[in-house]
């Protein structure tokens, strides 16, 4: 188990911990939602962003493996650890495209639509759940010779590289806090800074994912 001191680890468990909580949302609700007559509209509108900031963090989080966690981890990481790691990242495309396509369409949604978000969502978990598995132990064991202060900068290139391509701050930071819940919204919390979670999140930003809260943890 990472502490606040092993940052690199804490930062992709946390991520990992959000994408996972946020997706069995996405499989339960559209279940829920695709089997009712009519869905109210500003329900459908929050489930969309929640649904787009997702993909957002998503395709993100995976990028910034790509382009700065496993280059960075190539001495310890083998070549087909890594083949077989963005193999599945790969393998991911065909249901988040789906998502995205689905959750473009107008509102209001007919019940297929939302049956089409749960197919497709559904069918992303087991690679999803296959591939952090094994990422984190990869990482875990790739990592372990690192000193505090290269796992401290490579978590933060990582979480530069995020906050520069997951989609809108005001967005995606709340998404990830409040998509965690007791210890592990604590240990994600550890890594930000106090303006982020002191100030941006809970007040500033407030408005611009308000439309998302019927799906996230309580504040
Ligand atoms: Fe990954
Ligand atoms: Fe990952």
């Amino acid at each position: 188990m990472p502490t606040a001191t092993d940052p690199l680890l804490t930062g992709i468990q946390g991520i990992h911990r959000a994408i996972t909580r946020a997706l069995s949302v996405l499989v339960e609700e559209s279940r829920k939602f695709g089997s009712q007559d009519s869905v109210d509209h500003k329900i459908t509108e929050g489930f969309r962003l929640y649904a787009h900031t997702f993909c957002d963090l998503l395709h993100a989080h995976h990028d910034g493996e790509e382009e700065i966690g496993f280059p960075r981890l190539r001495a310890q990481l083998s070549a087909e650890a890594v083949a077989t790691l963005a193999g599945q990242h790969q393998d991911m495309l065909p249901a988040h495209h789906a998502i995205q396509t689905f959750v473009a369409a107008p509102i209001p949604w007919p019940q297929e639509t939302w049956r089409g978000i749960h197919r497709a969502a559904l069918s992303l978990m087991p690679g999803w759940i296959a591939h952090r598995d094994a990422e984190e132990k990869l990482i875990a064991e790739a990592s372990k010779d690192f000193s505090p202060r290269e796992k401290a900068a490579l978590a933060k290139d990582l979480e530069a590289h995020g906050m520069a391509h997951a989609g809108p701050g005001p967005l995606v930071v709340p998404f990830i806090i409040y998509n965690l819940e007791g210890k592990d919204r604590a240990a994600m919390c550890s890594l930000f800074p106090f303006i982020l979670k002191g100030v941006l999140v809970p007040y500033v930003w407030r408005g611009a994912y308000k439309p998302m809260l019927p799906f996230l943890f309580p504040r």
